[in-house]
């Protein structure tokens, strides 16, 4: 079952919301020929202009091109630049790599999902935060680290995390 603190691609949109989403749609097919060869760049472009790729305009998309809709979709799953699910505004990443692995990094992902209720890979169902793990943020000296958009959090420990967390909120 889905999990209800999460976001996922089920929204139901206003109807205005809807017509305004279909006319930017719209508006970025216009520059394309309906080429299969068309599909990655106008995926990256719907991506850029919605933050995801929205079922709804996927299928659109599919048609414009005559494309199987599994052709579409495929190629949305396969590619990690891709998100089919809406995305947090702000990406908090926690390093999983060796130098941060044996400082603790571990306990710092558990703080940081506790804290925001969500796993790597997932959004806040109010989409301001999304968790994501990566392999090393290049500031090993620092390590534990995480970052918190572009600011970059080092020598982490459960209780500084929380903190940072907490001072990110307290700023927006
Ligand atoms: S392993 Fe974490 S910053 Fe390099």
């Amino acid at each position: 079952m889905a999990n209800p603190s999460i976001a996922q691609d089920t929204q139901v949109l206003p109807r205005e919301q809807e017509e305004t989403n279909e006319k930017r749609l719209n508006e970025i097919l216009s520059s394309y020929q309906g080429k299969e060869e068309e599909l990655i760049p106008i995926l990256q472009q719907v991506q850029q202009a919605f933050g995801y790729l929205p079922e709804p305009m996927m299928k659109k998309i599919a048609k414009f091109l005559q494309l199987p809709e599994s052709t579409v979709f495929g190629i949305g799953t396969f590619y990690a630049q891709f998100k089919l699910v809406p995305s947090g505004r702000n990406i908090i990443r926690v390093c999983r790599g060796t130098a941060c692995h044996v400082r603790g990094g571990a306990r710092i992902l558990r703080e940081v999902e506790k804290h925001l209720g969500i796993k790597p890979g997932e959004s806040s169902l109010d989409l301001e935060y999304c968790l994501e793990t990566v392999a090393c943020i290049g500031a090993c000296a620092l390590a534990p680290t995480m970052v918190v958009n572009n600011a970059t959090h080092g020598q982490m420990t459960t209780k500084k995390a929380a903190e940072a967390l907490e001072q990110f909120r307290g700023k927006k």
